[in-house]
């Protein structure tokens, strides 16, 4: 059985796509709509069946561990105004899963991120999920983390997510070299860190949703950096898939970069239409706006 109780958020990024506003405010506090976009990304792994969340934070970043503490002026307030909507929207916040912070001391990477949660993941299976990519589904379908888990458990093996990207977007992610098992489902054989077009050897774009067996972090601890300096978690999927295996999966769902400007007011504006207090209004406001 392959089994997921916990799950890694990295958040210990500089943010540099977001200046200046993330000198002070780390990016994945930023909101989509009321709800930070941190807060997406841990619903959809608790609705997943995750119970330890696994926050790798850097310097800078306090403002994340307050979010998800006791707030006890703000409740106080909220009770004796009878405001009983407001404060059930903040109760919930710090009882939905344990929250446990890591700090990455130096940003080494993405793969060093994940592997600073080694000493409170141990041997277990863990999920990964990266705190500026936002993964909508409906109510009606499981979250992306929740079909990694389920992909995972039915075939026993580490599983990614991935989407089909253009040519010229794949140099933007790490991209796959894979076989077909079936539908929607691959064998992954390599994975290339934002390959050039001419070399990339298939237009499937890993997102940022990732299911491993705790063999990722020796695999993270035998790479060395790479030509921009960094432990890539591309490279020791690599190792993975070609020694324990690795398969990778297309996913029913939206996804937003909401790390990068366009995708964060693209989410921003898609979430508003999907929210019931402001669907009309919005849609209102978008089908007048003369520019
Ligand atoms: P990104 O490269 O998107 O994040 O890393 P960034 O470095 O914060 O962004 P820009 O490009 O400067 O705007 C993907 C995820 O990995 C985390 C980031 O916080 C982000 O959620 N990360 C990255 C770490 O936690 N540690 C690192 O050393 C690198």
């Amino acid at each position: 059985m392959f089994k997921v109780k916990k799950a890694v958020i990295p958040v210990a990024g500089l943010g540099t796509r977001f200046l200046p506003v993330t000198k002070t405010i780390p990016k994945e506090m930023l909101p989509i709509v009321d709800k930070p976009n941190l807060l997406y990304n841990i619903e959809e792994a608790v609705k997943a069946g995750v119970e330890d969340i696994i926050l790798i934070q850097g310097r800078g970043k306090n403002s994340i561990e307050d979010f998800f503490d006791v707030s006890y002026e703000l409740e106080a307030r909220l009770v004796k105004d009878n405001k009983t909507d407001l404060l059930n929207k903040i109760i919930h916040l710090k009882d939905m899963c344990n929250i446990i912070t890591v700090r990455q001391k130096v940003a080494l990477g993405l793969g060093h991120a994940v592997h600073c949660a080694k000493p409170v993941v141990g041997d277990e299976n863990f999920a990964v999920l990266l705190g500026d990519e936002i993964m909508y589904t409906d109510d009606n379908t499981p979250t992306v983390t929740k079909q990694l888990i389920d992909s995972a458990g039915a075939n026993n093996v580490s599983t990614v997510a991935v989407m089909h990207v253009s040519m010229e977007d794949v140099q933007k992610y790490g991209i796959i070299k894979m076989e077909e098992l079936g539908p929607n489902r691959f064998k992954v054989l390599d994975v290339v860190e934002k390959p050039n077009p001419d070399q990339a050897p298939s237009q499937y774009a890993l997102p940022g949703r990732y299911v491993f067996s705790a063999k990722i972090f020796d695999h993270l601890e035998n790479i060395k950096p790479s030509k921009r300096g960094e432990i890539e978690l591309t490279d020791a999927q690599t190792l993975l898939a070609q020694k324990e295996g690795l398969e990778a999966i297309t996913f029913a769902g939206l996804r937003y970069d909401a790390g990068d400007k366009f995708g964060y007011i693209q989410a921003n504006i898609e979430f508003a239409l999907r929210h019931p207090e402001l669907q009309d209004k919005v849609k209102k406001y978008l089908s007048e706006l003369k520019l």
